[in-house]
């Protein structure tokens, strides 16, 4: 079973802009964009860089340094220079509570 966890709350994510939270040490970007929420692990799969300091566009992430952008669905890469694809995680709404399981990648 998937574990669910506060991460924040629905009305503090603007459209479009990333929020970084940490949810049991796993750093994870939650975005709102296009009526749905996703949450993402916020470290590119190419280096050590923050993915919620990145813009939202189309469903997807970009990561600001090099430029790939990583779909929130799926967490794959559409271009490179990252190969891999960065963990993506299932998102649970109730009430104003957004709730992530990183326990679980989907
Ligand atoms: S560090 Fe993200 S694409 Fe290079």
């Amino acid at each position: 079973m998937a574990a669910f966890v506060r991460a924040c709350a629905l009305s503090e994510l603007e459209d479009d802009t990333p929020k970084r939270v940490e949810i049991d040490g796993t750093p994870v970007s939650v975005v709102r964009t296009e009526g749905e929420v996703f949450a993402i692990n916020d470290i590119c799969s190419h280096a050590n860089v923050s993915l919620s300091e990145g813009e939202v566009e189309n469903c997807t992430i970009e990561c600001w340094l090099h430029g790939s952008s990583f779909d929130l669905r799926t967490g794959k890469p559409s271009g490179l220079p990252a190969t891999r694809p960065v963990p993506v995680y299932p998102v649970k709404i109730e009430g104003d509570d957004v709730l992530v399981s990183v326990s679980q990648e989907s």
